[in-house]
């Protein structure tokens, strides 16, 4: 906490995200980090306005909160790394100039899901600054997974504790893609499912669930059982009061907890030119079920 003020932040909606004023020179600084990890933590979303981070200000940013991920993390069976980008910033773009490795998998953005959920350890954090808005559509979408979780039943939380839901690429590329052809579709299927725990005991006593259009089944489910479940967990986590929605303005820096939210793009012009620019925070722990 090497700052001398603290942090000045209001809600953004009464259970999800905050708007935190502070300079960017202690931003960059990392004057408040601890706080800012803590508040991202309880808040899920955090808005800093007026920021307009270049490259090396957003990677610095990312490194006073985190472990910031450098390079390729993923292949799939046509042989592709897909590039976090070499100096830890990834240019989020439907161009596929812009942004060559990635582009044609972001079409599932615009469906509820969480980052990374083909690996091992989730991503913590994104820290996410627009470069170039499209004038109609791209507003964001947060919900938070905590709450969500916090409002079940209690019976309803037991049973939860015990199912175990595996993730599949295909699962969240597919229903954005129908027209996919079978070569797409393969490249999905070979990226390995990952099977996580439904609700996620975090290091921290918090627990979450863990939702995503990845989801693809309930293991030892019947699958008309898993299917609707998962539906209504999903329409119930996005209701509008775990919901913020985040209108962009150039000069914005949003951060997201990935661990405790899902995410979503609203339709925008593919035309546009829609540019962001993305670091990512390594995860820290990898999901887990109570003990
Ligand atoms: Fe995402």
């Amino acid at each position: 906490m090497g700052g001398k003020l603290s942090l000045i932040a209001s809600e953004l909606s009464p259970r999800m995200g905050s708007d935190v004023k502070i300079s960017k020179a202690d931003l960059v600084g990392g004057a408040h980090a601890k706080e800012i990890r803590a508040l991202l933590d309880q808040r899920g979303v955090l808005l800093f306005r007026g920021i307009a981070p270049e490259d090396r200000e957003l990677r610095a940013i990312a490194r006073t909160l985190g472990d910031l991920r450098i390079g390729g993390v993923k292949r799939g069976a046509d042989g592709k790394v897909l590039n976090e980008g070499e100096e830890g910033v990834l240019k989020v773009s439907l161009d596929e100039k812009v942004n060559p490795d990635y582009a044609r998998f972001l079409i599932g953005n615009h469906l509820w899901h969480m980052d990374g959920t083909y690996e091992e350890i989730p991503p913590l954090a994104t820290l996410f600054t627009p470069f170039k808005l499209s004038k109609t559509g791209g507003d964001t979408m947060f919900a938070n997974t905590y709450a969500a979780f916090e409002d079940l039943p209690g019976e309803e939380k037991a049973a939860f504790e015990k199912l175990n839901v595996v993730h599949m690429m295909q699962a969240g590329l597919f229903p954005a893609k129908r027209n996919c052809t079978v070569e797409e579709f393969a490249v999905w299927a070979s990226y390995p499912p990952r099977s996580y725990p439904l609700v996620w005991h975090h290091r921290s006593g918090r627990k979450s669930l863990v939702l995503s259009t990845s989801a693809a089944y309930v293991e030892d489910m019947h699958p008309a059982e898993s299917h609707d479940l998962l539906q209504r967990l999903i329409a119930h986590a996005t209701q509008d009061k775990y919901v913020y929605r985040h209108k962009w303005q150039m000069g914005d820096l949003v951060m997201w907890d990935n661990t405790g939210a899902m995410h979503r793009v609203l339709p925008f012009d593919r035309e546009s030119g829609r540019e962001f620019h993305r670091c990512t925070l390594n995860g820290e722990e990898p999901i887990t079920a109570a003990a």
